[in-house]
């Protein structure tokens, strides 16, 4: 036997016994006669004891050990004379009769340690010791837990958890997919899936009900903090169900997790918004709404004062910041900066302060009498000591820009905190989205969700006012998941092929084996994925979600600890009748 105790479960009641304990040395000091080595494992960090008057050459070994030393002690637990509070085992100590080295250890390039020196670069690429730190560990654990909970949950309600293929058709919509060559079929290409969409429609035509999947998804895109090239989603889907059916279940789902881990009670039914509104009050189709600001359109009553900025804009919508008044030119300054930043591309910023007082002062003070700035405020519901920003131009644009600028106050002023979790689905989602670059439209979900049917009759006439069964479900401004109730009728599906511009030659090539499925007998379904990368961030309370994932990529897509993606051997590429082109400088 190796070890008798972990290095976290020793307390007072175990004083007297002999034990064996095996670990990483953390720390080792010496003290006058004594050497105390800290011993860490996956369960914590227990003190051992080395004297020198009980046995000077253990002392001796013991304080020769190295950080990150693999050892086996064995002794007796004691009750410390000088007790360590803040550590579970910090009241006894282990006093060792015998050492053994498992296993040396070259100096590690940062300590493992919450508080470590090590940068990003340095411990991604050396992300096995990383992980030894006790903030990481806690992440794989939270992770392991959660996906734990959410099997027992869907089992619990009949979903059987079904694997699908990682290499399949390559079906270009959406995200760029990433290819693997055939060595068998040369010239041709597997894709790896960004989601087991098609599958689990496919499931739910074999008659399979109620199906799930931890599936990992992979998808070549840009990069952010809540996005890495491989993923993973709580993939689901239903039989027999409508909109209101998934979104219960989906709900019921989230408020068990979060009272699992976070022991959060949402007792009321999660707030729902549609899209059009997500997008009239806040700007963003994935709205935070731990705080209030929403905006207030004010296109009519700026017009025709002369400022041209106003005059001539599609829109005008502002934000009233409450007791920001007092805010300094430098910080409007500021905040104007903010907004001309390329990514919010807002032309500039109009602010109106309402003192405590009642006193009003503007940046557009000249166009505009104190009569008017106060109707303003009054449209704003503003209060004495507000700060209201507004901004003009073409509607969408301007709507994203003074999203931005309220997630950006609400930041400024403390109101997003990370352990304050609002949840919302967001529905009526438009089915199509229209491209102006490549002049058509695209799927704003995907090809296979259905229209309301109360909008079916405009799908030709008013193509982009068609509203889609569709549903996010949002918390605190990410999305965390989305899904739909998916066409199940061929005909219709061909009608949605054909104004995704789609010729039926294409379609059917793509996903004919999907159509020839609905041929036999396809269920009504639909369904939902949950990112599940981003749910362990949100309740581990984290900025990004490569610290929930234990071999992340960075933000280049690679993985430099075992740097991937990496050059191909020439002979590799011969046996999959590849050439490459020359590399542009
Ligand atoms: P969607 O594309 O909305 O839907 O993805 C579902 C959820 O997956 C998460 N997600 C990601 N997480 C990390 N990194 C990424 N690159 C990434 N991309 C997406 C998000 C998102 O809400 N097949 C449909 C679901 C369905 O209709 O049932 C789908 O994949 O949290």
């Amino acid at each position: 036997m190796y070890r008798t105790a972990t290095c976290g479960e020793l307390r007072l009641c175990d004083c007297g016994k002999e034990v064996t304990i095996a670990g990483w040395v953390q720390r080792s000091r010496k003290m006058g006669g004594m050497t105390f080595v800290d011993v860490r494992d996956r369960y914590g960090i227990t003190q051992v004891v080395f004297s020198h008057e009980i046995n000077a050459d253990l002392c001796d070994a013991a304080s020769k050990l190295g950080r990150e030393f693999v050892v086996q002690v064995t002794g007796k637990v004691e009750e410390r004379a000088s007790k360590n509070m803040n550590l579970p085992t910090g009241e006894i100590e282990i006093i060792a009769s015998e050492l053994k080295i498992l296993n040396k250890s070259d100096v590690p390039p940062f300590t493992i340690e919450d508080n470590t020196d090590g940068g990003d670069d340095l411990r991604m690429k050396f992300r096995y010791l990383d992980l030894r730190r006790p903030a990481p560990r806690a992440n794989l654990e939270l992770r392991h837990r959660m996906a734990f909970e959410i099997r027992r949950y869907l089992d619990a309600n009949g979903f059987l958890e079904i694997e699908t293929p990682i290499l399949v058709k390559s079906t270009p919509e959406g995200a760029r997919d990433f290819v693997v060559p055939s060595r068998m079929n040369p010239g041709e290409f597997y894709a790896l899936p960004q989601s087991p969409q098609i599958f689990k429609q496919l499931l739910m035509v074999s008659g399979f009900d109620r199906y799930f999947q931890l599936a990992k998804c992979f998808r070549d895109e840009d990069l952010r903090a809540d996005r890495q090239p491989e993923f993973t989603q709580v993939d689901c889907e239903m039989s027999f169900v409508e909109q209101e059916d998934v979104i219960n279940m989906f709900e019921g789902l989230v408020k068990h997790i979060f009272k699992y881990v976070k022991n959060i009670d949402f007792t009321e039914a999660f707030p729902r918004i549609t899209w059009a509104d997500a997008m009239k009050y806040y700007g963003s189709d994935k709205p935070d709404i731990r705080f209030g600001m929403k905006f207030v359109e004010l296109t009519d009553l700026v017009k025709g004062h002369g400022f041209a900025v106003m005059d001539d804009a599609e829109y005008t919508a502002g934000i009233c910041v409450p007791g920001c008044a007092g805010y300094t030119r430098k910080q409007t300054d500021e905040l104007t900066d903010f907004v001309k930043r390329p990514q919010i591309g807002a032309k500039g910023l109009v602010w109106v302060k309402i003192a405590e007082d009642g006193s009003i002062k503007s940046s557009v003070g000249k166009f505009f009498s104190d009569d008017d700035l106060k109707q303003w405020a009054q449209a704003m519901n503003a209060n004495p000591g507000d700060l209201l920003l507004i901004l003009s131009g073409a509607t969408a644009k301007t709507r994203k820009a003074l999203g931005e600028l309220r997630l950006e106050m609400g930041n400024r002023l403390g109101l997003r905190p990370k352990n304050q979790f609002a949840p919302l689905w967001v529905i009526d989602f438009p089915l199509f989205e229209w491209d102006e670059e490549t002049q058509r439209y695209y799927a704003m979900h995907h090809p296979f969700t259905a229209p309301n049917p109360e909008d079916i009759p405009l799908l030709h006439t008013d193509t982009g006012k068609v509203r889609a069964t569709a549903y996010d479900i949002v918390v605190n401004g990410t999305e965390l998941g989305g899904g739909s109730i998916r066409i199940h009728d061929s005909e219709l599906q061909d009608t949605m092929f054909e104004l995704l511009g789609f010729t039926p030659e294409k379609a059917q090539e793509q996903f004919g084996f999907l159509m020839n499925a609905f041929k036999y007998g396809a269920p009504p379904h639909g369904g939902l994925a949950l990112g599940f990368d981003r749910f362990v961030s949100m309740l581990a309370e984290l900025d990004s979600i490569r610290d929930t994932i234990a071999f992340p990529k960075n933000n280049s897509g690679r993985d430099v600890m075992n740097e991937s993606p990496s050059p191909l051997d020439p002979a590799q590429l011969d046996e999959l009748k590849l050439q490459l082109q020359p590399l542009d400088k």
